[in-house]
Order: C-alpha cells, then structure tokens, then sequence
C-alpha cells in the first residue's frame, strides 16, 4: 500500500458542489500518480463517492490493485452506540457491496461510533460475523479521540484505526502510536491539512459555500467539531499558519510539508489527503518520494503547536 492514499469525502458531500465527472477525474489522477489506497464512507453524498470509485476502478480494470476502505455507521438515525449491531450494519454493509460493485469489502471501518459502543462487545462480534460470512476481509475504526483508539484495538477484529493527525493535532503520536505499532495496527491518518488551513492557501476573509462544513460545523453543528479545521478555532490557526510559513524547506509547498510531517511518524501507515484537484492531487502523492524534514523544522513545528494550538486543541481529543 502506497503511504500517500486518497480521501473522498469531498467527492460527494460537504465540501460544496463537486460533479460526477470532476470525482471521477480525481480519482483517475489519483490512480496515475500511483496511489493504491482509497478511502470513501456509505454516507459521502450518500453513496456518490462509492459509486464513483467503483466506476473508475472497471473503466480502469484495477479492482485487484487497489483498496478500497469503507466505513459504516453514519447511517443510523438516531446515530446510537446500540444501534451499531449486525442487522444494522448487515444492511448498510449490504449497499455498499452494491455501490462498489464488490462481493467483499476489503476493509470495513465503524464511522465514528459514539463512545459507548467501544464498550460494547457486540458490536465487534458484529464484524466477525460479518467476516465470516465473507461479507468483510478486514474492519477497522474510524475513531474521534484517542482514547476510542486505545479501546477499539482491544478487539481482534480490529486491524486498522483511522485518526485525525496533523501539525496541529499531535496528541496521537504520544499516547497511541507506540501501542498501535506494538499491537501491528495499521493507522489511516485524516483530515492531514486541517480542512485545508495547513495547505497556507486559505485567507481569513474566505466565504465557503453554504453546504461546506467549513462553514455550517464551525461549532460542530451537525458532526464532531474536530472534523473541521481539525477543531482549531480559525483565528489561532491562521496565526500558527503564519508561523509555519517560515519553516517550509525549499522545493516543498506547505500542503506537502504538512503531508511529510506526518509521514515522518513511523507508526502512519498511509496519510489520505482529501481532494478534487488532480494538480493537487499528484502533488500530494509525490510526498511519498521526499526526504524527511529536518529535526529543526519538527523542532520549530512543536513549539508552534505549543504557542497557538494546545490549549484550544490537545486534551479535547
Ligand atoms: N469521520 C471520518 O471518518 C472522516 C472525517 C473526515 C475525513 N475523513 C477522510 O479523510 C480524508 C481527508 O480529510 P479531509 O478531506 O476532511 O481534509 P484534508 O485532507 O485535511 O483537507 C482537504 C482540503 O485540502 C485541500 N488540499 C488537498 N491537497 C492540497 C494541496 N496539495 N494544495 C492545496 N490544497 C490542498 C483540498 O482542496 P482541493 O480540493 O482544492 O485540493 C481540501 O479543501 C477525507 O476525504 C475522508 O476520506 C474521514
């Protein structure tokens, strides 16, 4: 598996209007510049961002090259830890297979249950069944906090934990990352440009369109706060974004020094920067190829985070 992967949230849902065409264009610039890991969820666009990976991978005949990582979950209204159990997830399970056009999904994540179902040994038992009945080759959890990570590799159907880690969420690597590397966990690191505030492109007078969570879940409206802007109140993100500027090695955007920080933590398996610019998009998979950054500029980006993120972000998540 590539280290550098696609997310595809914004193919489909929550990040303004973005056509079937211009998805599948991403995902096809994706699969040029040699990426083998993309993420999707049943519930982005409502199937759209499944459906439109499926269309790629036939008009491309790659299926066996590449993995597809779904999630589950988000469906459920009310979205309740009890809810999480087999006929629920059997079913959304189901669509998914469908829209993907696939037998068995290669690996299935829990979408960011509530708390509770951590705790909650059916909803693991869920999965095996789900596994067993060749439905599922491999689950996962897509989790808020840290501490959901902790709990969720408890259970030995859980391979993979999908996190938000970036320059301005570290609180993974000191609590998390050595245990998910004990344990052979893979980590699936989201949101690795903060929604775009680590790409530096972002001006503070920037309207975002009104079905853009950038602008309706500022305060966490409608899902986690975190999810946008990786919960940094955006006035103390541009401020450490300007800060950060100055460290960027030559030959290197900020969006890729954001992606090789990440990829600096030998515990990240692959890092799946959302996007729909294939120019954006070759970009980010050429991080893969970089050297790492220097022991100054992760010197510098730590006592940023320490000056102007912390406080408003580090023990919240
Ligand atoms: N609960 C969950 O499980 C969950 C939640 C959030 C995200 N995710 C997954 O994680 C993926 C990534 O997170 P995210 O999409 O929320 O946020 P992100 O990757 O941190 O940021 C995406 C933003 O960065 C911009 N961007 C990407 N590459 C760029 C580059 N090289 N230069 C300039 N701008 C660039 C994109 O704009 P352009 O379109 O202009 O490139 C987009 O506005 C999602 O797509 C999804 O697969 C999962």
């Amino acid at each position: 598996m590539t280290d550098v992967g696609l997310g595809t949230w914004n193919i489909g849902g929550d990040w303004g209007d973005v056509s079937a065409e211009e998805g599948r264009e991403t995902i096809r610039s994706a699969l040029d510049a040699g990426v083998d890991f993309i993420d999707t969820a049943d519930v982005y666009g409502d199937g759209f961002s499944e459906q439109r990976i499926a269309e790629v991978l036939d008009e491309r005949g790659v299926r066996d090259e590449v993995t597809v990582a779904t999630k589950a979950g988000r469906r459920l209204d009310p979205h309740t830890a009890d809810r999480y159990n087999y006929d629920n997830l059997s079913e959304h399970v189901d669509r998914s297979r469908e829209y993907l056009g696939t037998e068995t999904l290669e690996l299935l994540q829990l979408h960011c249950p509530p708390t509770d179902a951590y705790y909650q040994p059916e909803t693991f038992d869920a999965l095996s069944r789900l596994q067993d009945e060749g439905k599922v080759a491999h689950c996962g959890v897509s989790v808020e906090r840290v501490e959901e990570a902790l709990k969720a590799i408890e259970y030995p159907e859980i391979e993979t934990v999908q996190i938000i880690f970036n320059m301005f969420r570290q609180r993974p690597a000191e609590r998390f990352f050595e245990e998910a590397k004990r344990r052979d966990i893979g980590v699936i690191v989201r949101v690795p440009l903060a929604s775009g505030l680590l790409t530096g492109k972002l001006s503070r007078d920037m309207e975002f369109p009104e079905n853009d969570h950038r602008n309706f879940n500022i305060e966490g409206e409608a899902f986690d706060r975190g999810e946008t802007f990786a919960g940094l109140p955006v006035d103390a993100g541009f401020d450490a974004v300007d800060e950060l500027r100055e460290h960027v090695p030559e030959r290197m955007t900020m969006a890729q020094m954001a992606l090789r920080w990440i990829l600096d933590h030998d515990a990240v398996s692959t890092v799946i920067p959302g996007s729909t610019s294939p120019d954006h998009v070759r970009a980010n998979a050429a991080v893969s190829e970089m050297a790492p950054l220097s022991n100054q500029v992760h010197g510098a980006v730590r006592d940023i985070y320490e000056e102007y993120v912390f406080e408003d972000v580090h023990h919240r998540w």
